[in-house]
């Protein structure tokens, strides 16, 4: 286990299929990005500037260990990383942690990774971000000491939205998704009947894992071909 508490073994763990993983060691954060991905960050402000290389120099990691050859990921123009034509994979990061997941496409349709500091979810986005049924669901779940269920719900929900995004183009709102969560750790994810998300079924099933770790929470979601 690195210094942050969750190395590459943990993070692989949070999905249903193998995964490459990079984790940012504290040197990372100083690896310039590439000319092209520099030009986007380069009004930004120092701390994202900061993050930004992290995430891209853990996903030539994790692409690396797939075979492939370092090169730029663009932003696309709805912000996702993207991939090269043959991978997916997702880039987390939030205060002290930084990594980046990827796969073949073959072997996943999708993945979606997403690291929060465990803190409670403030009270006035409970309504936001979860739906009546999961209020109601977390009330029976154990209490499990620097967790917080809404905040994890929260996680989950990014997570599967950067799994879900670039497979589908859709947007959706946190009232759109439902997450069931598992005492075995695991969740699967719902798509709640909703008057803005006209999808039918989708031909993806979404399964994510969790883990709390050096007061953080890190949610893992995979997609997977029905
Ligand atoms: C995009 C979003 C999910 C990122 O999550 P976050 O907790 O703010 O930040 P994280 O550090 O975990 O993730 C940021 C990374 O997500 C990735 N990302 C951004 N937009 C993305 C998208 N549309 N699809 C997939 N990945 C995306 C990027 O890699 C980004 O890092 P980078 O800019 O350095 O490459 C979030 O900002 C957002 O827009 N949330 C609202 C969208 C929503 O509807 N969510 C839930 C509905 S169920």
């Amino acid at each position: 286990v690195n210094e942050q508490g969750l190395d590459a073994v943990g993070i692989a763990q949070l999905f249903a299929r193998p995964v490459a993983v990079g984790v940012a060691a504290a040197s990372m954060y100083d690896q310039p990005p590439f000319a092209e991905e520099a030009l986007v960050v380069a009004r930004a402000v120092e701390p994202r500037r900061r993050e930004f290389a992290a995430g891209r120099a853990c996903a030539r990691l994790a692409l690396a260990e797939l075979g492939f050859a370092p090169a730029a990921i663009a932003i696309g123009p709805d912000r996702a990383p993207v991939w090269p034509a043959d991978a997916v994979g997702s880039i987390t990061h939030c205060e002290g942690f930084c990594c980046a997941v990827a796969a073949r496409k073959g072997a996943v349709a999708g993945l979606g990774i997403d690291a929060e500091a465990a803190e409670p979810l403030e009270p006035a986005s409970l309504r936001l971000v979860l739906r009546a049924e999961e209020r109601a669901a977390h009330a029976p779940l154990p209490g499990i000491a620097g967790l917080d269920w809404p905040k994890l719900a929260f996680s989950a929900k990014e997570a599967f939205y950067k799994a879900w995004r670039p497979l589908t183009g859709l947007d959706l709102t946190f009232q759109d998704v439902a997450i069931d969560f598992c005492v075995d750790g695991s969740f699967q994810v719902r798509l709640a009947p909703s008057p803005t998300l006209h999808t039918a079924a989708t031909p993806w099933a979404f399964t994510g894992r969790w883990r709390l770790f050096a007061g953080r929470v890190c949610t893992g979601v995979t997609a997977l071909p029905v």
